[in-house]
């Protein structure tokens, strides 16, 4: 069985095949870092033209990979929702013409189950499955949610970020200093030179569900830091660094920051990981899970990966490998194939959906 997966919701424009649901046979991805990095963040209306340009290669290059035609494909999956609906239009609109053409059927996935099908993928092909009941921790720019994922992939919402998403805080806070876009890559490189326990950082106690996230005070914490500390000479440096070479190295990137801003860094990515897997063992504890799934772009980041093992919790915690943290198609096509199997299968007319809850 195979699935062309097409993935367009934010900034990546991507497509991939995958056989039976576990064996990825091309993931192409094509990054709009260089068209977003000089503002800072994603520019809705940009990240539309550039799918626009992209998709049709994309999606030539991930079936010539796979040595697929469209004919062979026993379905195609796109996402459908949550993220910038300009964005998902283009994958869905391009799904739905390929479908419409070829007779195949259309499989819709939330963006969300997709970061959740990456490690289930992964887990099943390295042959150590994730057991169920799961707790998943789906951790990106859009979404710091926390949800349990029992038998049959019903998911139920147990708690998630009531302002910014993790990965966004590391973006903003990124931003705010004067590194570049996205700024959770580039925090995890430079938070190492730092020292963690440097600057405190205490979060309020959270009313209500104890398992929902808060990142904007953290932010405003860190900002009041850096209104504290006269920086605007070394924000300078590294907002010239950027125009000069838009994608510096960690020495570069070292060379323009003083051992105060690593502490900095290095604090404030540690007070990001506590919360997040604070939280993460009272879900998996909750729901007496018999794994933890961690996923999203965030998942990517080195600490809260050593973090994780250290904790040493009493049930497997599976990351994705780095190229399925991050947003790709295999996840899609991954999280299409129990639907294939149940024969669930989207009308051409399916919408397009911003804010699609996935429980
Ligand atoms: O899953 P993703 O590619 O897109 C969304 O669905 O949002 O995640 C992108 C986010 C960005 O906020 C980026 O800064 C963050 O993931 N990210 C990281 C790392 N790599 C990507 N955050 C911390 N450490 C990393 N290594
Ligand atoms: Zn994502």
């Amino acid at each position: 069985m195979r699935i062309l997966g097409i993935e367009s919701s934010c900034d990546e424009t991507a497509a991939s095949v995958v056989e039976d649901g576990e064996t990825v046979l091309s993931s192409v991805v094509a990054s709009q870092m260089s068209t977003h990095g000089k503002y800072g963040g994603v520019v809705p209306e940009l990240a539309s033209r550039e799918h626009l340009r992209a998709i049709v290669p994309v999606v030539r290059e991930a079936l010539e990979q796979a040595g697929t035609r469209l004919q062979d494909l026993d379905a195609i999956a796109a996402t459908v929702g949550p993220g910038l609906v300009g964005s998902l239009l283009v994958g869905l609109t391009y799904a739905k013409s390929l479908c419409f053409a070829r007779g195949v059927p259309l499989i819709a996935v939330n963006h969300i189950e997709g970061h959740i099908h990456a490690v289930i993928m992964e887990s099943k092909r390295a042959g150590t499955p994730v057991a169920f009941p799961a707790a998943a921790l789906v951790v990106s720019g859009g979404h710091t949610h926390l949800f349990e994922v029992r038998e049959g992939f019903q998911y139920r919402l147990l708690g998630k970020t009531r302002d910014d998403a993790a990965g966004e805080a590391f973006d903003k806070v990124a931003k705010l200093l004067g590194f570049g876009y996205p700024g959770g890559p580039i925090i995890d490189r430079l938070a190492p030179y730092g020292d963690q326990s440097a600057v405190r950082f205490t979060f309020a106690k959270m009313k209500g569900n104890a398992l929902d996230f808060s990142f904007s005070g953290l932010k405003t914490a860190v900002l009041r830091w850096v209104e504290s500390q006269d920086m605007e000479t070394e924000i300078e440096a590294r907002r010239a660094l950027r125009r000069e070479n838009p994608v510096p190295s960690s020495e570069e990137w070292l060379a323009v920051t003083p051992q105060r801003t690593l502490d900095l860094l290095a604090s404030f990515q540690h007070a990001v990981i506590v919360e997040l897997l604070t939280r993460a063992r009272a879900s998996a504890e909750s729901v007496e899970a018999r794994t933890l799934i961690v996923s999203g772009g965030v998942a990517c980041n080195s600490g809260l990966r050593a973090a994780a093992e250290s904790a040493r919790f009493p049930y497997p915690v599976y990351f994705p490998s780095p190229g399925l943290s991050t947003d790709n198609a295999a996840m899609i096509a991954a999280a299409a194939f129990p639907k294939l199997a149940r024969r669930e299968f989207a009308s051409l007319d399916i919408a397009a959906q911003a804010n699609l809850p996935l429980a």
